[in-house]
């Protein structure tokens, strides 16, 4: 199993904090951003991670982070010349994979479930992360039918359930035949949304539901707030 960080993108929604730095650098609370996605699939087991960030603050990530082994893991770095979205991000490491499985993270998500079990566990298909929250509308939410889920939407105005479809995704080797398929979105992207459809529709989709607390930091607010829930439970990104 590979491990995959997607930290790059623009930060859009954190202007004037990302004009000359990456949103995964900022802090949450007492750490980088960075280091939590590191320390989740670190926890799990995985050793061989990809970094995927653009190109103007890739030495940061270098300069941060190294080689890995201050962190027991082996980081690559891959550069995205534009920001064409996360499907497009996660194109960029199909050699890194090199046919195995990877377990995938938006670099902006905070988790702190131990995931070992469906990473050892995983054979072929692809796992989504749920997590019940207050407004699924700002994220994909899955719509199930007698327990399982048959679609997921993106930022539905009404959502189907109360569920976020949350920025941790394992994945086969599929994925990347499943992302060349891919049209751009609306807003002109490579939707993770549509490859995730695709392995419904082949029944080849399995989730779990989050117990620990879920943060996605890419907004004034819910960076806040990211700051504020680690602070308040003692939370550590490392262990
Ligand atoms: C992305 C995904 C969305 C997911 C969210 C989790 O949204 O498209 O399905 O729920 O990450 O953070 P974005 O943050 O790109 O709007």
């Amino acid at each position: 199993m590979k491990g995959v960080i997607l930290a790059g993108g623009t930060g859009t929604r954190l202007i004037p904090l990302t004009l000359v730095t990456n949103k995964h650098l900022l802090p949450v609370y007492d750490h980088p951003m960075i280091y939590y996605p590191i320390g989740s699939l670190t926890r799990s087991g995985i050793r061989d991670i990809i970094i995927v960030t653009g190109k103007d603050h890739g030495g940061s990530f270098m300069n941060l982070l190294g080689s890995g082994k201050e962190f027991g893991a082996r980081f690559h770095y891959a550069l995205q010349d534009n920001a064409g979205g996360i499907a497009e991000a996660l194109s960029l490491v199909e050699e890194f994979t090199h046919g195995e499985s990877m377990t995938v993270i938006l670099g902006d998500n905070v988790f702190f479930d131990n995931i070992e079990e469906e990473v050892n566990s995983f054979k072929h298909g692809s796992r989504l992360f749920l997590k019940e929250v207050p407004s699924p509308q700002r994220f994909g939410v899955p719509v199930f039918e007698n327990g399982s889920i048959i679609g997921v939407e993106e930022k539905p105005q009404i959502p189907k359930s109360p569920f976020a479809v949350t920025g941790l995704y394992i994945y086969d080797r599929t994925v990347f035949d499943k992302i060349r398929a891919l049209k751009p979105s609306s807003r002109g992207e490579l939707e993770i949304t549509d490859v995730n459809n695709m392995y419904i529709k082949q029944g080849e989709m399995t989730y779990s539901i989050l117990r620990e607390p879920w943060l996605d930091a890419g907004t004034f607010d819910s960076l806040l707030e990211a700051s504020n829930t680690v602070k308040k439970l003692g939370l550590k990104p490392l262990i």
